[in-house]
């Protein structure tokens, strides 16, 4: 896909690794709708970094929890701009393991991580129509080689990579559908040991913001030929 001028809705774009995104995609000349839920300030300062690389920037407000607004999300984006690229970046990340998760906390990880990127992607390929199109579905190392911490976040990302396949199928030949599926990129936003982090990472450092994006602009741009398949951007974590 020629890259200029294409339009992307990056769910959960406003900061962090949803704005590596962004930026990303600007820089490679796509127009961006940024979804944000709860993050104003740091999407309109997202919106105007993307704007200052000479395309177009959208905002756009929804809490995907909400799981009946999606449609509406859709219909809204595209009537900011029709667009070709969609990425599902947004989602919770709770440290919870087997014993200490309550139905509630089941239930949000999937609606916010599996459903919605499900329901929002449902919407975009009927908004489609039968042009094409790339979904990029933000994955993580954890989806392919399960362990007990963050549980009900690892069961709603395996779930999100089995969508991926499914869909890839579900969709083709117009839409391809992929993952990335990332690992220590950003550590999380309340803390942790960034030395412990990455002692699991052959690589032995955190990822760089380039690396991302270059991946990022591979699957939508590059990857004529490619559908259902899962990208990690992980320092080879997923492996050991
Ligand atoms: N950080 C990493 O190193 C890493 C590693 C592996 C995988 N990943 C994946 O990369 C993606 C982004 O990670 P991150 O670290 O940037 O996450 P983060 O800091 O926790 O940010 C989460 C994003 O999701 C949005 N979001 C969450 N719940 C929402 C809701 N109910 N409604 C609307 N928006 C909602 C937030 O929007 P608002 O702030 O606007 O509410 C925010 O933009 C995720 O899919 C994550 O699984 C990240």
């Amino acid at each position: 896909m020629n890259l200029k001028g294409k339009t992307a809705l990056v769910t959960g774009g406003a900061h962090r690794v949803g704005k590596i995104l962004s930026l990303a995609l600007a820089e490679a000349g796509v127009n961006v709708i940024i979804h944000y839920g709860s993050s104003q300030s740091a999407a309109r300062q997202t919106e105007a970094e993307i704007q200052q690389k000479g395309v177009r920037a959208w905002l756009i407000q929804a809490d995907l929890a909400d799981l009946k607004g999606l449609e509406g999300l859709v219909e809204q984006a595209w009537q900011l701009n029709p667009f070709q690229i969609l990425v599902n970046n947004a989602a919770i990340f709770e440290a919870l393991s087997w014993n200490q998760v309550r139905l509630e906390d089941w239930q949000r990880h999937l609606s916010i991580n599996l459903t919605a990127p499900f329901l929002i992607s449902q919407a975009f390929a009927r908004k489609l129509n039968g042009q094409e199109g790339r979904i990029v579905n933000i994955l993580d190392w954890r989806a392919l080689r399960p362990v007990d911490d963050h549980l009900p976040y690892t069961i709603s990302k395996a779930a999100l990579a089995a969508l991926t396949r499914s869909l890839a199928v579900a969709l083709a030949p117009t839409i391809t559908v992929n993952g990335l599926a990332l690992g220590a990129i950003l550590p999380p936003s309340d803390g942790g040991d960034l030395e412990a982090a990455i002692q699991s990472v052959p690589a032995g450092r955190w990822a760089q913001a380039e690396e991302v994006g270059r991946a990022l602009i591979y699957l939508v741009g590059g990857a004529t030929y490619t559908t259902g398949e899962i990208l990690h951007v992980d320092g080879g974590r997923h492996l050991i």
